[in-house]
């Protein structure tokens, strides 16, 4: 059967430790979207591994597959499995042959058109990873794929009709200098070497056969989304949004299996006990604000709720994982969380670091939207009217700070009164199970009331 793991809120509700906790039954971890703009953090005893590419169960000896969906750069992909040898595991990664390649040219076109936008404020906050200018090359059917690394000649050809019109982007459009990020010899010889490293080590497959097969003869199959459905480039607050579909339909589009398959197992909607944000964009339910990325900071300043947001981010530890920027915090967003269940049909939901939450006199959430006098329920699609929403919140009482690793110990029944009122209103407004509740970073500090894969 199949597994989904799926953000519901804006990335970072800390998936990376329900695919660990639920990822032991599984026998392959896939990514099917994005690159190495996730952070997961997967914590095994005193062990802490931070991956922004290969699938978090590489870690625990499972088979980690790259899809089709995924754009992939292979300098972050070796450089995440050298290291992962060098504490001891064998990780075993297969990539798509359809997956598109990040190269040194889009990471610069990404820094280079955000400094564009910058001048007027329009820029996305984007990881600078390259993410977005390589799924435009994909859609733009000029992108080179993995597949294309393992035939010279392929690469030579591709590489050739596709530098000069990103040098002459970079140069004329922009007038910025180029250096061997834009060289097609350069490109070539390093590429060529990846491919020959994909293939000595016969890491390619064709992921829809590989899983199919595997499917087929009644192997578990988790798919590990990666960021969240409000920046899902056709579900999120669109441009705030990463390049890549997140949302479960990304399952079998960036894998190759059929919806069939995704829809007819289990889709696990993951959901921070608060919001957090990395970038531009809306947050109706903000509490604060960061410099640089809450819009309207440089004029309005700090928030009220300043001091709230600070503490919750210290106690939380949001700061990315790819870039170390802090993050915009707010209270939980439900008409946010309403589109996330209609969008993904989640079967389930796992509720991460209601810990960090305990302690306060009162915890809020933002119930409903006021809109020009209208009361919304779930997000409106454009970002300008998303933008304008006004929360309605709803206050509940604070849960004291218990021994959580007692409480995950003992069970659910463990869990502060007043935290599980929380839960359960969360339940009930998306007509979802609880099956997971994380109460700590690692995944012994949960609360298991459902395994998906049983
Ligand atoms: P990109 O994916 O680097 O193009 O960035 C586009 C937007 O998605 C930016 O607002 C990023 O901060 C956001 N983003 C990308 N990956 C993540 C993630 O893993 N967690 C949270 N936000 C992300």
């Amino acid at each position: 059967m199949t597994v989904t793991i799926v953000g519901s809120q804006l990335g970072d509700e800390g998936k990376g430790g329900v695919v660990d906790l639920y990822g032991d039954a599984a026998d392959v971890v896939v990514r099917y979207q994005g690159g190495d703009n996730a952070g997961h953090t997967v914590v095994e005893g005193d062990e802490e591994y931070k991956l922004s590419l290969v699938p978090s169960g590489a870690v625990r000896d499972k088979v980690g597959v790259l899809g089709n969906g995924c754009v992939v750069n292979p300098e972050t992909l070796f450089d995440e499995m050298d290291a992962l040898r060098e504490r001891g595991l064998d990780p075993d990664v297969r990539l798509a042959r359809r997956a598109h390649v990040i190269f040194p040219y889009h990471r610069a076109l990404d820094g280079i058109e955000e400094e564009a936008k910058s001048d007027s404020d329009a820029e996305v906050g984007t990881t600078g990873r390259g993410i977005g200018p390589t799924y435009e090359d994909k859609v733009g059917r000029r992108g080179v794929r993995v597949g294309d690394l393992l035939d010279p000649d392929v690469l030579r050809e591709k590489l050739e009709y596709v530098v000069p019109q990103k040098r002459a982007l970079a140069e004329e459009v922009y007038g910025v200098e180029t250096g061997e990020e834009f060289d097609v010899d350069a490109l070539y010889e390093q590429y060529r070497e990846y491919g020959e490293r994909l293939a000595e080590e016969d890491m390619t497959v064709d992921a829809g056969d590989f899983l199919g097969d595997r499917i087929d003869s009644g192997k578990n199959v988790m798919f590990e989304g990666a960021q969240g459905t409000v920046i899902d480039i056709d579900h999120g607050n669109y441009p705030y949004v990463t390049s890549s579909n997140p949302t479960a339909g990304g399952a079998a589009t960036g894998t190759g299996v059929s919806p069939g398959v995704v829809g007819g197992g289990e889709v696990i909607g993951i959901v921070k006990a608060y919001l957090t944000r990395v970038g531009s964009g809306p947050l109706p339910t903000e509490l604060g604000g960061v410099a640089g990325d809450t819009p309207g900071y440089d004029e309005q300043g700090e928030g009220e709720n300043e001091e709230l947001a600070e503490y919750i981010r210290e106690e939380g530890g949001e700061y990315g994982t790819v870039t170390g920027r802090p993050r915009r915090v707010g209270w939980l967003d439900v008409p946010m969380l309403r589109h996330a269940a209609r969008t993904n049909g989640f079967t389930g939901l796992a509720v991460n670091h209601v810990d960090v939450l305990a302690g306060l006199d009162e915890v809020k959430v933002g119930h409903s939207y006021d809109l020009d006098g209208e009361e919304l329920f779930t997000m409106p699609a454009t970002t300008e009217r998303w933008g304008r929403c006004e929360p309605n919140l709803r206050s509940f009482d604070g849960w004291e700070d218990v021994d959580w690793d007692a409480v995950a110990e003992q069970g659910y029944d463990a869990i502060p009164a007043n935290a599980r009122r929380y839960l359960d209103y969360v339940s009930d407004q998306l007509d979802t199970d609880v099956y997971a509740v994380g109460v700590g970073p690692g995944r012994e500090q949960t609360v298991v009331l459902e395994d998906p894969f049983e």
